[in-house]
């Protein structure tokens, strides 16, 4: 890019559009400016001059004058088709559309190499953590052992509320969404899959693994139930909805999203309300943990604003991992210890390899123990809401590990 500001052509004036535009005003040093907004909502009043606003997308992909598409609608479909012009036009695009990103990577992906235009989206990850600029820069040759992160600030937002506030779920939802943290579908945040898209956006960074979202395990924290609480209470632990990814032997990683018990020694019990974090182990840095505001308005706009700046450097993903050698393979073969509760009624030992802890009584049901993440996928008990799975606190056994079938002989 040259020395002039950089022009751009904004899709969105919602929580985070707006965020920009206010950022953007409150960064006197920034090369760059919005040339024009798209937005959709024609009766909206909005607090800025009309003579920014257009109804009509074209004004800005086919518009020589800007040079790189800000996507910030809410939309996954209709920004898949934004992001897709605009790269294949030759404009650089900066996005925070995860959902957008993980469902379209592969074309997306090819789209930058084709037409020589980078898509940045630091934004769509964490929001104000710059975590895959540090996948991506810092550990561009560290051997990566595990990522570990809690990506969705609604989720944690509203497990915050319940357990340290007393709130109802429903009213922390709503509080959630007022704040503009949730998804306008909040069911993709309660139910796990806005942070497998987020996961997914990971592996590719972290491993160079590129998957399909539906690929990936998800858990949310729809099925946690007062008894879970309590159960963590006793075990002086709270509960955190977490990403991970983990190295195992064989060139192969194990990822999936599910509830875990958080010990008080582990920095993710303190952190709270719509804050992320995410832990990142590798061979040379060995353990970093990073902190910041997962959602709303103006971290995610911080990391926008980041990325702009970015822009005028001429930067862009490398995506260094995946052209690497020996990309590794997702698999499903490693055992995990999880605490699962129920409804009175049914046996689920047989499907466990080892249990260490069990009780009955005519309310709720509950069993600790380790089982076969293959086994787990498959069981019908598992795709059942009323049985809540929640993955045991980490101890200095971790709770995946590989363990070979032969180990196994016996069950319980
Ligand atoms: N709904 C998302 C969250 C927004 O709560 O994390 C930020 O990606």
């Amino acid at each position: 890019m040259s020395k002039e500001n950089i022009k751009i052509g904004l899709f969105g004036f919602g929580c985070v559009g707006k965020g920009l535009w206010n950022v953007l005003e409150q960064t006197p040093g920034i090369r760059a400016e919005i040339l024009k907004i798209c937005v959709k909502d024609r009766a909206k009043t909005r607090p800025v001059d009309a003579s920014y606003f257009t109804f009509n997308a074209d004004e800005l992909l086919y518009n020589e004058e800007v040079q790189v598409i800000v996507e910030l609608i809410d939309d996954a479909e209709a920004a898949y088709h934004i992001v897709r012009t605009a790269l294949s036009n030759g404009k650089a695009v900066i996005t925070a559309n995860k959902k957008m990103l993980a469902e379209h990577f592969e074309e997306l992906y090819h789209l930058q190499q084709k037409h020589r235009v980078p898509l940045l989206y630091e934004a769509a990850c964490c929001a104000s953590i710059p975590v895959i600029r540090n996948l991506e820069e810092y550990y561009d040759n560290d051997l990566l052992h595990s990522i570990a992160g809690i990506v969705n600030g609604s989720t944690n937002f509203i497990l915050t509320r319940i357990f340290r506030d007393g709130v109802s779920y429903p009213e922390a939802l709503e509080q959630a969404q007022a704040l503009g943290f949730a998804e306008t579908d909040p069911r993709l945040d309660v139910e796990g899959f806005d942070a497998r898209y987020k996961l997914s956006l990971l592996l590719t960074h972290a491993f160079g693994i590129r998957v399909a979202p539906k690929a990936i395990f998800s858990l949310g924290i729809t099925r946690i139930s007062p008894y879970d609480a309590q159960f963590a209470g006793e075990k002086d632990c709270g509960i955190k909805l977490i990403a991970r990814a983990v190295k195992l032997p064989g060139n192969r990683v194990a990822a999936f999203v599910a509830p875990a018990f958080v010990r008080r020694d582990d920095p993710f019990y303190h952190v709270h309300d719509e804050y992320n974090a995410v832990k990142i182990q590798s061979s040379f840095a060995d353990r970093q943990l990073f902190v910041g505001k997962g959602a709303g308005a103006f971290p995610t706009a911080s990391a926008v604003l980041s990325d702009i700046s970015a822009l005028t450097y001429q930067y862009k993903y490398e995506y260094k991992k995946i052209v690497q050698a020996s990309v590794p393979e997702l698999s499903n073969d490693f055992v995990v210890d999880v605490f699962v509760s129920y409804n009175p009624g049914r046996d689920i030992t047989a499907d466990f390899i080892r249990v260490e802890e069990q009780f009955s009584s005519a309310a709720r049901n509950y069993l600790v123990g380790s089982i076969r993440f293959e086994r787990l996928l498959a069981a019908e008990w598992a795709k059942d809401p009323a049985y809540s799975i929640i993955l045991k606190a980490d101890t200095e056994i971790p709770v995946i590990r590989y363990e070979p079938q032969a180990e196994l002989a016996f069950h319980y």
